[in-house]
């Protein structure tokens, strides 16, 4: 008997610019990580309920009604009432190469992976906006009341305009470009460091304000040069966002000095990326560059790199 399989994956995520400054009113730009993925797959058992498996964090149960309140238990009665379909009796099994808890989105990517599945078993094509909306549902349960952007640029897979309390808009850059990514290692709560902003802003609202604004300007010059072709003009723009960044308070010595090992590896700029006081740095390169620039960061202490291209209309780019 041919046993049936359907296989679907998702990318991670990153802030390009404008973190922070976006909880203020000006937008930010989050873009994928086409080469670093959740995955989810379904194999079907001729049994009429779910095994979920998360060998990640060594966590097996049926569906349904699998555990309460747990985010994929609940994302997965959603999808699959969305999809209309009764309960594919099947092994379900989760597995993410995103590193938790830094910035990257593994929470969303393995959401949207889980829908793609859910939904190619049912042979139910679902548009990104669709599949967008259900992994919101149980982002919403893993962080709150999200900002939306995970979801959205994961399940588009594109660059994401965002302005806090207005859609997301997925935009496209003309020529793809180069990231190389370098995880401090350093674990650093959001919730801190937005907290430490707030406080910080409250004591200097003028000069913080001054701040945000600088950053919402850089932030349309980017999206303006990205569009029009010109990348190169991005690499300074991502050197000054850290600047503002570091004036702000959220940068940290080990994030400064991966920053600067970027851009001594010959990056066109380089910023922390995120929240801050841990978590990543992205570096914008050439693509001959990538090697260089990521074992430079590793040389600066980062434990790991990940470089990836994000596609332009131009096609220039790699294949996914
Ligand atoms: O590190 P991330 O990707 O979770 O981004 C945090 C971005 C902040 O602007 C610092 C906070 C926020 O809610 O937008």
């Amino acid at each position: 008997m041919n046993t049936q399989t359907y296989k679907a994956s998702a990318a991670a995520k990153v802030i390009l610019c404008g973190e922070h400054a976006v909880v203020y009113g000006q937008p930010a730009i989050a873009v994928p990580l086409s080469d670093v993925r959740a995955r989810a797959t379904w194999v079907q058992s001729g049994t009429s309920s779910l095994r979920v498996h998360l060998p990640d964090v060594g966590e097996t149960w049926d569906w349904p009604p699998g555990p309460r309140d747990h985010p994929l238990s609940l994302l997965i009665r959603e999808t699959l009432a969305y999809l209309e379909i009764p309960t594919p009796g099947g092994e379900l099994t989760v597995r993410s190469d995103i590193p938790v808890g830094g910035g990257l989105g593994s929470s969303a990517a393995i959401a949207v992976a889980v829908v793609r599945v859910l939904a190619a078993v049912a042979h139910r094509p679902l548009s990104p906006a669709e599949v967008s909306a259900l992994a919101y549902k149980a982002e919403t349960i893993w962080h709150g009341t999200p900002s939306g952007i995970d979801n959205t640029v994961i399940a588009y897979e594109r660059p994401v305009w965002f302005v806090r309390g207005t859609p997301p808009e997925p935009f496209t850059p003309h020529d793809p470009f180069t990231l190389v990514v370098g995880d401090s290692g350093v674990s650093a709560s959001t919730r801190d460091v937005v907290l430490a902003v707030r406080q910080a802003w409250q004591k200097a609202p003028h000069r913080y304000e001054r701040l945000f604004q600088a950053i919402g300007q850089l932030v349309h010059q980017i999206r303006d040069a990205l569009e029009h072709g010109r990348v190169k003009d991005v690499g300074p723009l991502l050197d000054e966002n850290h600047r503002l960044l570091r004036e702000m308070g959220v940068s940290s010595p080990v994030l400064d000095n991966l920053v600067d090992a970027a851009r001594r590896a010959g990056a066109l700029g380089a910023k922390l990326a995120g929240a801050g006081w841990g978590g990543n740095v992205i570096a914008l390169v050439e693509e001959a560059d990538a090697a260089r620039v990521a074992e430079a960061l590793r040389q600066a202490g980062a434990v790991h790199t990940f470089v990836t291209t994000v596609q332009g209309a131009s096609g220039n780019g790699r294949p996914k």
